[in-house]
């Protein structure tokens, strides 16, 4: 079986690679390696994957149907896994023709491949961010049509067309909703990557109304990988899945608890929750439950801790 994923050196990307690597698998990972965040950490991210005699890496656009058609014609994947995009909601409020070239036309691309080589099984990354402020907890069955940002509208956008590619064309996709993804190699924009630069530099951490009222339900990376794979095979022909933890956490009781994990004090700043946050993501997973045997294995504090040991090796702490 050969995996191809799209945005294999990102965050989750380059987890999911290692994952089937390990299981035998040959993966082909296809990133553009954007400076949306240091794109050297990306490379970071798969330097042990290109050691592996099963891997390859392809630097190339999802934008790009020329390149990524070369790169079907080559590899001709059994599975996808469709990780790559711009995934900050904050930075799509200034960005969002970005968001849509990116997320909703490089999406079709790949849902277009996936038809035309008809590959056995494909995830297309979501996100919670779909359901907007919608009364929590949030599950499948929520209606899913107020998003608060570009990127969520345009994540909303890939959904259908995922679905329209099922019905029209039969191609297998599973779509994920992920919650709050957190853990070793975590996006640098991310909140606990923020806190601890933060943390560390003695400056003050952005808390919005304080923590209090505003909950996040954190999903440890390899629970969400365990999560994807098992999409990857299911027999499920179409599904749209929640993964998250299903136990969401005040924003202040995240804050103390990074600080009994790291030994170092947060300064707290204070603002008002930006608009295109919600303020509480709460995931009802009974449906990955019951049709992907998904069940998160990893609290707060152990994926916290794993978190701060690869933290403290990455910036040589
Ligand atoms: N991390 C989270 O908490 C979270 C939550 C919900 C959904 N998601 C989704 O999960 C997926 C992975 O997110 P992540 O946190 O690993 O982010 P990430 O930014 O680390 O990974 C995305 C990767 O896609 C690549 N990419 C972006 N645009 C590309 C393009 N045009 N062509 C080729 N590659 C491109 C980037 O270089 C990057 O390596 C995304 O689809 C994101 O929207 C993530």
């Amino acid at each position: 079986m050969t995996y191809f994923v799209t945005g294999g050196a990102g965050f989750i990307g380059s987890h999911l690679v290692d994952t089937l690597l390990a299981r035998g698998a040959t993966v082909v990972a296809y990133d553009n390696f954007n400076d949306y965040y240091d794109p050297a950490r990306k490379r970071r991210n798969i330097a042990a994957a290109l050691t592996h005699a099963n891997f390859t890496l392809i630097e190339g656009d999802i934008r790009d149907r020329g390149a990524l058609d070369a790169a079907f014609l080559q590899h001709r994947p059994t599975h996808i896994a469709h990780l790559g995009a711009m995934a900050g909601p904050r930075y799509s409020v200034a960005h969002p023709f970005l968001y849509e070239e990116v997320n909703v036309r490089a999406t079709m691309h790949i849902l277009d491949l996936a038809r035309l080589y008809a590959v056995q099984g494909m995830i297309v990354a979501s996100t919670s961010s779909v359901y907007g402020a919608l009364p929590t907890p949030w599950d499948e069955s929520q209606s899913a049509d107020t998003p608060l940002s570009p990127y969520a509208a345009t994540k909303r956008a890939a959904e259908l067309l995922a679905y329209t590619y099922h019905y029209q064309y039969g191609v297998p996709t599973r779509v994920l909703r992920f919650f709050t993804v957190y853990g070793p190699r975590g996006r640098p924009d991310m909140t606990p990557s923020l806190f601890v630069d933060s943390m560390l530099a003695g400056k003050p951490i952005t808390l919005f109304n304080g923590g209090m009222g505003v909950y996040r339900d954190w999903t440890y990376v390899a629970d969400i990988i365990a999560g994807i794979v098992a999409a990857l095979h299911t027999d499920v022909a179409f599904g749209t899945f929640n993964l998250g933890n299903s136990s969401p956490v005040e924003l202040i009781s995240f804050v103390r608890m990074l600080e009994a994990i790291t030994g170092y004090a947060a300064i707290i700043e204070d603002k008002p929750l930006p608009a295109a946050d919600p303020p509480r993501t709460f995931a009802n997973i009974s449906r990955a439950q019951a049709l992907l045997g998904f069940q998160p294995q990893t609290s707060l504090d152990v994926g916290l801790s794993a978190f701060w040991k690869w933290y403290r090796s990455e910036y040589d702490i």
